[in-house]
């Protein structure tokens, strides 16, 4: 049969090569494209791939199928989902394989997407749960023939256009989507809208978040939190870890009685005193489980910790579960979910998880569900809120194609902070969320950065599981736990206050920037290569990112003595110094002192900066001094204006504000969209920030 692409949506193509799978995640998809939003994404047109149908080989064999796509010389490939160990991924195989325990930078992830994008300006989906792999060039011929010396041997075949090669396990057939750019950034887009377009939080999501001590009962737990509103620490959530349930591992979904003999009581209290609350949970059902029976025959055919893994390809178990969610914890005020080890292991000693031979009811082998469940987790869970006109943020460990629309965060109990930060920008490329979770730390250093790190990334969350106590009343797990508070007068809790704070000053901007990508596909954490796809400069740079459109970051790690900083073209302000300006497009190495963090400021921006609140509701007035960046004639920038946590604003177009300033004037002119609700915001007078000083070169 001829190859040809197939039109899906404007500048979307599908191939289909053989004869594809019935469950993959395009097939079994339950947000619709939002095809709709196209234009107000600003993509317009209908671009074609770049290449010819028949330019993709294709054989079916002994193992499943292949297909092999063109891939330039001049082009540098980004994605696969969530990846922590590595960025570009030319002359890289990976295999996309939900694991939370990878070895080696093999593709294995919570979350791997069979998805990447090129820096010439488009993007491939294949659509398959199964163990894929993507040769990306790694396998072209050697440039000039095989060599004789150790040098000729080993270089790769970068210099000439070779191919990505795609290995499907037992599949004979594969389609392939294809997003066209011409941008890298344009298709990423099209991907992000293709799946049903960006997460929306709540402005509750963008406050910080707070896990407690797993072993805490109700008066811990209640106790922790009043102790976290007199220390005036700003939080939003807080997270109850798997000590709340009368079996956690796998779940009953009940409360522990003789641990919180009044929920209800508790869940009131929270809410009384401004926190959402969130309830760690696995998709496992333990036989002591009310939904254990009801949930018994649709089930795979392996246990795990002696819980059912009910198949959620099938519509009763997902309206079962679906609706015990709703009328038992999510009607009686529990805002989110923590969905733990829904991803897999089975690189450590006990392999817990079910094995890839597992068989389930509705047709998918262990190794399909393995890329669905996490992605069920979070279309159940959602489509609940959904139904009550509530949005959530919540947590997920897994995730796969398509997920885009959910409002997950992912997190992981790996640590280390170098590759906590890729992860922020590695997950944006495939469309996905990330948090670099913060707990205990080996000093106080580590524990500024860390915090740092976290307040820009789609989720501010410290994860005390494990600690008794806040780890800014001490860091060390077994002092902490020992009921023994650092000895510094409350120095590092002020420190850790101050950049929590950081996070609530930011939050009308990031809101604003979360329409953005939910409307769009723009990520809101996004790395310059992005922005930026044919600077040489940006292809590696996975340790600094673009914070919507104004603001770019350059995360510390403790130890470092400074750091270099490539900063994009333009100009770019200190923004807690707004008259130090640097030349963009020039390299610059800075020492800051461990509470100091490297955050710049678009020369021209007007950034709307609040003052910080504890938490948000509905009932928040924004006070916002919208700050304006070096010397324009005119400056502006949009907030959006709805009522934080319904779905109902969300779905009308007109709840923007535009601030504009104009430089002869003192405040703001505020247009407003039908809808929106201007009274959430106080506009006070403008801030200027460096307007007489000249950009300065370092060398
Ligand atoms: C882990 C999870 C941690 C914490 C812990 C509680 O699987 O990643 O964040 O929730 O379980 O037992």
């Amino acid at each position: 049969m001829k190859k040809q692409w197939h039109k899906i949506m404007d500048g979307v193509w599908r191939l289909r090569l053989g004869v594809p799978e019935a469950l993959t995640p395009v097939k079994l998809r339950r947000v619709p494209m939002a095809e709709r939003n196209l234009s107000a994404a600003g993509l317009t047109g209908n671009p074609r791939p770049h290449f010819a149908a028949d330019r993709v080989i294709f054989k079916t064999t002994r193992r499943g199928c292949l297909a092999m796509l063109p891939l330039g010389k001049e082009e540098a490939v980004y994605g696969f989902g969530l990846q922590l160990s590595s960025f570009q991924q030319n002359g890289r195989k990976k295999t996309i394989r939900v694991n939370s325990d990878p070895r080696g930078d093999l593709g294995d992830s919570h979350a791997p997407v069979p998805f990447y994008l090129s820096t010439r300006g488009y993007g491939i989906l294949a659509d398959t749960a199964r163990y894929c792999s993507f040769y990306c060039g790694s396998h072209a011929d050697p440039p000039h023939g095989i060599g004789v010396t150790t040098e000729e041997l080993y270089r790769s075949g970068k210099t000439e256009d070779s191919f990505t090669a795609l290995d499907v396990p037992t599949a004979s057939g594969i389609d392939l989507y294809y997003f066209a750019g011409p941008t890298m950034k344009e298709a990423l887009q099209r991907y992000v809208l293709f799946s049903g377009g960006g997460a929306m939080p709540p402005e509750w999501g963008l406050g910080i978040f707070y896990r407690g001590y797993s072993p805490n009962d109700q008066k811990a737990t209640a106790e922790l939190a009043a102790a976290i509103r007199e220390d005036h620490i700003p939080c939003d959530v807080f997270g109850l870890e798997p000590g709340w349930q009368s079996h956690s591992y796998s779940c009953s979904y009940l409360w522990d009685r003789k641990r919180f003999p009044a929920p209800e009581q508790l869940i009131g209290h929270l809410h009384d005193s401004n926190f959402r609350i969130n309830l760690w949970e696995q998709m496992f059902v333990h036989p002591s489980s009310p939904l254990y029976r009801k949930l018994e025959k649709y089930s795979g055919d392996v246990k795990v910790w002696n819980g059912l893994v009910p198949d959620y390809t099938l519509d009763t178990p997902r309206r079962i579960f679906g609706e015990f969610q709703n009328k038992e914890l999510i009607q009686k005020g529990i805002d989110g979910f923590k969905v733990d080890e829904c991803d897999h292991s089975d690189f450590i000693r006990v392999a817990w998880s079910f094995p890839e031979y597992s068989m389930f009811p509705g047709g998918m082998d262990g190794e399909q569900m393995h890329g669905f469940l996490g992605i069920y987790a979070q279309q159940i869970l959602s489509e609940q809120y959904l139904r009550n006109n509530r949005r959530t943020w919540s947590n997920v460990r897994a995730s796969h194609a398509l997920g885009a629309p959910y409002p997950f965060v992912l997190y992981s109990d790996l640590y280390d902070h170098r590759d906590f930060i890729r992860g922020v920008v590695t997950s944006s490329l495939s469309g996905l969320l990330w948090t670099p979770e913060v707990r205990q730390c080996a000093n106080a250093e580590e524990l500024l950065r860390r915090l740092q790190s976290v307040i820009f990334s789609p989720m501010a969350l410290i994860n005390s599981w494990m600690l008794k106590n806040p780890p800014w009343k001490q860091y060390d797990i077994e002092r902490n736990n020992a009921g023994v508070p650092l000895d510094d007068g409350g120095e590092l809790q002020e420190k850790c206050r101050k950049i929590l704070q950081l996070r609530m000053r930011l939050l009308p901007y990031l809101y604003a920037a979360f329409y953005r990508y939910f409307e769009s596909g723009i990520p809101v954490f996004r790395p310059p290569v992005l922005e930026f796809p044919h600077m040489e400069s940006f292809r590696g740079t996975d340790d600094a990112y673009f914070v919507g459109d104004d603001l770019y970051f350059a995360p510390m790690i403790a130890g470092e003595q400074s750091r270099k900083v490539f900063l994009p073209p333009g100009e770019w302000h200190d923004f807690f110094d707004g008259n130090k300006i640097w030349q963009g497009n020039c390299e610059y190495e800075f020492s800051p002192a461990p509470e100091e963090i490297l955050l710049f400021v678009r020369c021209g921006a007007l950034l709307p900066l609040a003052a910080p609140e504890e938490f948000v509701s509905g009932r928040t007035v924004y006070q916002i001094t919208p700050h304006a960046y070096g010397r324009a004639d005119r400056y502006c920038c949009r907030l959006f204006a709805d009522d934080g946590e319904s779905w109902e604003l969300l779905q009308k177009p007109d709840c923007g504000m535009t601030l504009e300033f104009r430089a002869e004037d003192k405040v703001c002119r505020i247009s407003a969209g039908k809808h929106a609700r201007t009274e959430r915001y106080r506009i006070h007078e403008v801030k200027c920030m460096g307007t007489g000083t000249i950009p300065r070169k370092l060398s």
